[in-house]
């Protein structure tokens, strides 16, 4: 699976560095390291729906408060 978190400067104001520490963090708690890739990206022109993460290219805006839930719903679920 792979994943992007928009670092570009919309995003980066509604928190996507900490948005990206979460995802690293819960990647490593849930021993999911081999079955993610994650990166970041530039922004991509969906600023208003930030912190704009892609999964598998699917766009879903994540905020520094909802990244446990939306990891366990759009991420974890989704890995085989
Ligand atoms: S800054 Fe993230 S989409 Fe524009």
């Amino acid at each position: 699976m792979k994943i992007t978190v928009c670092l570009g400067s919309a995003c980066h104001v509604k928190g996507s560095h900490q948005v990206l520490e979460s995802i690293q963090r819960l990647i490593k708690a849930h021993h999911v390291e081999d079955q993610i890739e994650l990166a970041g990206t530039f922004c991509t022109g969906n600023c208003d729906k930030g912190v704009c993460v892609t999964v598998d290219g699917n766009l879903i805006s994540f905020s520094p408060n909802n990244v446990e839930e939306l990891f366990e719903k759009e991420i974890l679920a989704k890995l085989q």
